[in-house]
């Protein structure tokens, strides 16, 4: 923990799935703010650092930032509710589990959807994107960048780069969910039209906060969209004077924040844009964190999920159970080690495998140890698992 905070959090057991993900003392702190009147000038202010600050992570000039109450699943809605009109085209870039939800909330809006599938471990190839962008007219693309049932990496510059040369005017959409804060994104320089994420991951703070970022020509679009907004929630004619008043340090409203998640969000935001850490720098401590994981992971004979190290995120890691062993040999004995994993969700290798993440303050904060202890934990647990079977 840093020098500047007093309040210390309860011992607890190490968080590293992905996501939720461990936060700071000070993160923790800020969200214990004495409540606060959404409509105070004070407020205000903060919530207009928070949409200037998620502008810088994705290296935007001008995008335009929706902080809204809900999760992940939320940015979704958003796009599917302000984007796609209904019988408009979508194409989904499956590369695991969240693209079939993507699609499925595309659909549930009226979207006709398509699916590039790559195989299990594998991201789509972009010569597969550019010809299913030639076969029709698609209002957007979708492309998760770390999906986080299979830890796959796409890489969403090239889908961008394709997308921008074949079919100018569809719309990229990048899954950020996993990935905002411990994978790169440069929204302008790539062309990316939009980033959903949500607070819990990369972001370092509690659950419950959607953020989504739109580049000017998906604005655009959605003020030329000829058929209704289909959400009243999720509707950007209803979020965009908001999100206008508050950058401009006034309050708006339509719906009540989450006051303290912005407390808490905007202490996290500093800590990453402002902090001793630079946003370059948290990228490669991602990569550091992310190659020990993996370099004890091959050498403890795993396989991991992703096929190559070309497709593999940096904040997870997906490894395979090694032959003999299942999910109640390895995860329970972790836990008694106080560190907490998560199991599979790609359904067609459930219970194969396991996920660790390695995101935020435990990735960055070399300090905490957090990487250390998992090495440890892993390593003995394996061990145990092994002799509890000869
Ligand atoms: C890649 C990805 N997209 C979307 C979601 C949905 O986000 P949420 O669970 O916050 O609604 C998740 C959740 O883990 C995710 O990992």
């Amino acid at each position: 923990m840093s020098q500047e905070c007093e309040f210390v959090q309860e011992p607890h057991k190490l968080l590293v799935i992905p996501g939720p993900i461990e936060v700071t003392d000070e993160v923790l702190y800020a969200n214990a703010h004495p409540s606060m009147s959404h409509m105070s000038p004070d407020f205000a202010s903060v919530f207009g650092d928070c949409i200037r600050m998620t502008r810088q992570i994705l290296y935007s000039e001008d995008a335009q930032p929706f902080l809204i109450a809900g999760s992940g699943t939320l940015g979704w809605d958003q796009v599917s509710a302000n984007l796609v009109e209904p019988g408009e085209n979508a194409l989904v870039l499956h590369s695991g589990y969240f693209a079939d939800s993507f699609a499925d909330c595309l659909q549930t809006y009226g979207a006709n959807v398509d699916q590039v599938k790559a195989p299990i471990g594998d991201a789509v190839k972009e010569s597969d994107v550019e010809t299913a962008l030639k076969s029709k007219k698609y209002k957007v693309v979708t492309v998760t960048h770390v999906d986080t049932s299979t830890g796959v990496l796409s890489n969403i510059k090239g889908v961008a780069e394709v997308t921008r040369r074949v079919s100018p005017d569809t719309l990229v959409v990048v899954d950020g969910v996993c990935s905002v804060a411990s994978e790169e994104i440069r929204m302008d320089d790539w062309g990316i039209d939009i980033v959903i994420t949500a607070s819990q991951k990369g972001l370092g703070t509690p659950p419950g906060l959607s953020i989504l970022v739109a580049s000017q020509r998906a604005m655009k679009v959605f003020q030329n969209r000829k058929t209704p907004i289909t959400s009243y929630y999720a509707s950007w004619k209803k979020w965009l004077p908001i999100m206008h008043a508050y950058e401009k340090n006034s309050a708006a409203y339509f719906a009540t924040p989450p006051v303290n998640l912005i407390y808490a969000y905007h202490t996290s935001l500093r800590q990453i844009v402002q902090g001793p850490v630079s946003l370059e720098d948290r990228f490669k401590a991602h990569k550091n964190a992310s190659r020990r994981v993996k370099d004890v992971v091959a050498a403890l004979g795993l396989r991991c999920v992703p096929l190559s190290e070309d497709v593999s995120a940096n904040g997870m890691t997906a490894i395979y159970f090694p032959d003999g062993l299942a999910a109640s040999d390895i995860i329970p004995r972790l836990l008694k080690k106080d560190v907490v994993v998560a199991g599979g969700l790609h359904a067609s290798i459930k219970e194969k495998y396991f996920r660790i993440g390695h995101m935020g303050a435990t990735a960055v904060d070399i300090e905490r140890g957090d990487i250390d202890r998992v090495i440890v934990a892993l390593n003995e647990a394996l061990a145990e698992a092994k002799a509890s079977k000869a």
